[in-house]
């Protein structure tokens, strides 16, 4: 049985229903700029140097089905500096839904930790994580989509125009659970957001189609980059073969031909026009050297914001949030 609301640690902060965030359409809209608010704040909070320790006492298990440099790093660090302890699990350590049943896991884990962070495969895992577990799950990342990074993303863009007013925002590259991401994204905050894929590798067309029935943004998906990021403002890309589809990246190479974010590709974009990676990038592949060097790319700020925002996300669906 999935855990009753009473199980909730987190009732005594006036959280009567437990929140996770598996999509980042989980959050209303008014929530997602409550995020990015507190996000901000505690950005500079941490810049400052303040004494904040809102996570005194408390533990985040975190558990890795797959690689990661930026999402561990940045989790149990920013969960470290506001006065908790992250417990970092390998693939090999809990072999989700192989050594042990995902909702068997769900329950153990929230007797001893406070909030879960998952990274996996599959993501029906997630959901059932989610489902039976009775502290808050983050997805962070899965094979469908990336939530914690498109946060860190429009907060990004967000800080760079001190504004998210008619904004075009083109990814160029495989239609993968960044896409996903940024489709969801879109179903909250007005876009205008073009993909611009080969056509063998389009994203789930129902996330396409459910983006473009919410009537927030307008969305479309395209095969020609070069037109596609014409009056951009921030050209986005992402590997070609994404954890899981590694062995593919040969051959699909010959399949991305022309869907390289190179320089010619960046001067069709505004003048003004940032580049964005989630990362790890495959330099001189999806992206060259030289726009990854360029000024407009803003991907270490990008990366720098993974924590500033999951901070956020962490005070937000626990409660432990005060100005
Ligand atoms: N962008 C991102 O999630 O990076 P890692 O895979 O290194 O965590
Ligand atoms: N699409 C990439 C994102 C890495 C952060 C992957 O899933 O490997």
């Amino acid at each position: 049985m999935p855990p009753a609301a009473s199980d909730n640690p987190f009732s005594k902060k006036g959280m009567t229903v437990k929140r996770d965030f598996l999509h980042v359409d989980d959050l209303t809209t008014d929530e997602i700029w409550q995020v990015l608010d507190i996000a901000r704040d505690v950005k500079a909070r941490f810049k400052h140097r303040e004494d904040y320790k809102p996570f005194k006492d408390h533990s985040l298990a975190m558990i890795f089905n797959k690689p990661s440099a930026r999402t561990r790093i940045s989790f149990e660090t920013g969960f470290y500096r506001m006065g908790g302890h992250a417990v970092y699990l390998t693939p090999q350590d809990i072999e989700i839904g192989v050594r042990e049943a995902v909702k068997d896991i769900a329950r153990v884990v929230s007797r001893y930790n406070d909030i879960i962070m998952a990274r996996l495969f599959d993501h029906a895992h997630i959901l059932e994580l989610a489902e039976y577990a009775s502290v808050p799950v983050i997805n962070a990342l899965t094979d469908y989509n990336h939530p914690c990074q498109v946060m860190a993303d429009i907060f990004t863009i967000w800080e760079k125009r001190g504004h998210l007013d008619d904004l075009k925002i083109v990814y160029v590259g495989d239609g993968n659970n960044m896409v996903h991401s940024w489709l969801r994204l879109a179903g909250r905050l007005p876009l205008h957001f073009v993909c611009a894929c080969p056509e063998r590798y389009m994203p789930d067309s129902a996330t396409v189609a459910h983006a473009k029935d919410t009537g927030v943004s307008t969305i479309a998906i395209d095969h020609d980059p070069l037109k596609a990021v014409r009056d951009a403002d921030v050209v986005y890309t992402d590997v070609w073969a994404s954890m899981g589809q590694k062995h593919e990246l040969e051959e699909r190479k010959s399949h991305f031909a022309g869907f390289q974010v190179n320089e010619a590709l960046m001067a069709a974009a505004k003048p003004s026009a940032y580049f964005m990676h989630c990362l790890p990038a495959q330099r001189d592949i999806e992206v060259t050297d030289a726009v990854m060097e360029s000024p407009a790319s803003i991907v270490f700020d990008e990366a720098e914001n993974r924590m500033h925002v999951q901070n956020a996300i962490m005070l937000f669906l626990t409660g432990n949030y005060t100005k």
